[in-house]
């Protein structure tokens, strides 16, 4: 937060109130409205909140007009064409990129902790086989608290290092464990001889029957897919992680918090919405009727994979996302995807219609996502799963952040009531 401390003026009931506005680095500025209860009786209201700041972070920006996504300043383009996931997750948890000896003590470490407590894999079974792989991942990642009590003190910072670095290590493994056993196949344990998402990909669909061959334009665009995923400065998700980590949570629970919130279809599971949508119009023909039902306000129908509430300009990790499906679908011989079809000439639908274009409607990283994932062979319930896996890293930076942060607080909003004033208990004679 810069020294040159600037200052707003609201008047309220005829009367002036003065509160600081704060520069950042880049991006908006804030006005501290932190005393504005105390000084004016009054809440400020922001449902949704478009216009609030909740913290203050240096670990990613993003500019919605522009199209602008920097994890620790650096481009996203540039981390997903030069860099991989592994120094992505140092870069978000230390904020640079790692050198020679940083990334190889970083790796070696996370590889070395992918193994879960085999007592651990009881949990799966414990789920019916058609349980959705989020509630699966819900329940394990909370578990892990259970497990790992020498990692949650949140105020040892040797045990949130410990429990940052086996959540980054573990989740693939749970991930991949809930996707055998909803496939019905038998659990695959982590090697570690494999890069980060090589080794997911073996855990995911390598069987006893024959070994596993690993493609490494496939790995590759599996890495790519992680580091657009891994963090998006105070989305929903990790408003929740932060939300849950203020009132003392231990970081397990935490990120359990936030698998649970990215699941909803506004969120993380658009790309399971939007892959079951372009299903349903199935044809390009069909197109127009779909665009009618989204711009109809009765009709509760959405684009799924479209629109934004920071993006206001088309998604940086939207056009990565649509490059790395073709190479993807080309590795795999898949020439013309009916879905790819559809996408294609919604896309250039909604670009030039003008409900979508008034709006500033564009396509996000969901929308090209799982056209993706489904060409490496994930079914639609894994695609939140892999989403919540990149996101991990991302979560627990900011979590780590915010423990911190000398000045934090538990999070605590208030309200504007519009309910019952006061009134007596009525027997059930008088009802
Ligand atoms: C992610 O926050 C993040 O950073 C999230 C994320 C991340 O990395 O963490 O980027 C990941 O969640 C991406 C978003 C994935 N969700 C979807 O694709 C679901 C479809 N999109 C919409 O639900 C919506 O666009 C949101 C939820 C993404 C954004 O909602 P906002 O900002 O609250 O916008 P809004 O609902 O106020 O919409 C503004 C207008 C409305 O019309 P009017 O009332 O002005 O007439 O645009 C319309 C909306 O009806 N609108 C859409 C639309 N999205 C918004 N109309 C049709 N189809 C859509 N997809």
């Amino acid at each position: 937060m810069s020294e040159n401390a600037k200052s707003a003026v609201l008047s309220l009931g005829g009367k002036d109130y003065t509160f600081p506005v704060y520069d950042g680095t880049v991006g908006p500025s804030v006005v501290d409205i932190s005393t504005f209860y105390r000084d004016t009786n009054a809440f400020t209201y922001d449902p949704g909140f478009t216009a609030t700041a909740s913290c203050e972070s240096k670990i990613t920006y993003i500019d919605g007009d522009e199209g602008v996504l920097l994890y620790r300043g650096y481009p996203i383009e540039q981390l997903a064409e030069h860099g991989d996931f592994i120094e992505t997750c140092y870069l978000l948890l230390y904020g640079d990129l790692p050198n020679v000896s940083q990334r190889k003590e970083f790796e070696t470490a996370i590889t070395y902790h992918s193994m879960l407590h085999e007592q651990m894999t009881k949990f799966f079974s414990g789920f019916r086989r058609d349980a959705h792989p989020m509630a699966v991942m819900v329940g394990v990642v909370g578990a892990m608290s259970a497990f790992y009590h020498d990692s949650t003190d949140i105020n040892d910072p040797q045990q949130r290092e410990i429990a940052s670095r086996r959540m980054v290590a573990k989740l693939p493994t749970i991930a991949a464990m809930a996707y055998k056993y909803y496939a019905g196949q038998p659990l695959v344990y982590p090697r570690n001889d494999l890069s980060y998402s090589a080794n997911f990909l073996q855990m995911c669909f390598a069987v006893p029957c024959e070994e596993y061959k690993i493609n490494p334009v496939l790995s590759r665009a599996m890495d790519r897919i992680f580091i657009l995923h891994a963090d998006h400065e105070q989305n929903a998700s990790t408003s929740t992680v932060r939300l849950a980590g203020s009132s003392g949570a231990n970081p397990f629970a935490c990120i359990a918090a936030g698998i649970a919130c990215l699941w909803g279809p506004a969120h993380g599971g658009a790309n399971e919405a939007a892959l079951t949508m372009l299903g349903e119009i199935g044809t390009p023909d069909r197109i127009p009727e779909f665009v009618k039902r989204a711009k109809d306000k009765n009709d509760p129908f959405r684009l799924m994979g479209f629109g934004h509430r920071v993006y206001k300009n088309y998604d940086p990790r939207a056009k990565i996302m649509q490059k790395t499906a073709h190479e993807v679908l080309g590795e795999l011989g898949i020439q013309d995807d009916p879905l790819l079809d559809v996408a294609r000439e919604l896309e250039q639908v909604a670009l030039n219609d003008e409900y979508f274009v008034e709006r500033k409607l564009y396509p996000n990283i969901d929308f090209y996502s799982g056209i993706t994932l489904r060409a490496l062979g994930f079914p639609t319930t894994m695609f939140t799963v892999l989403f919540a896996l990149a996101r991990t890293v991302g979560w627990i930076a900011q979590w780590k952040e915010m423990i911190e942060d000398p000045h934090q607080r538990i999070g605590r909003p208030r309200q504007l009531y519009t309910g019952p004033t006061h009134r007596e208990y009525k027997p059930m004679s008088n009802r």
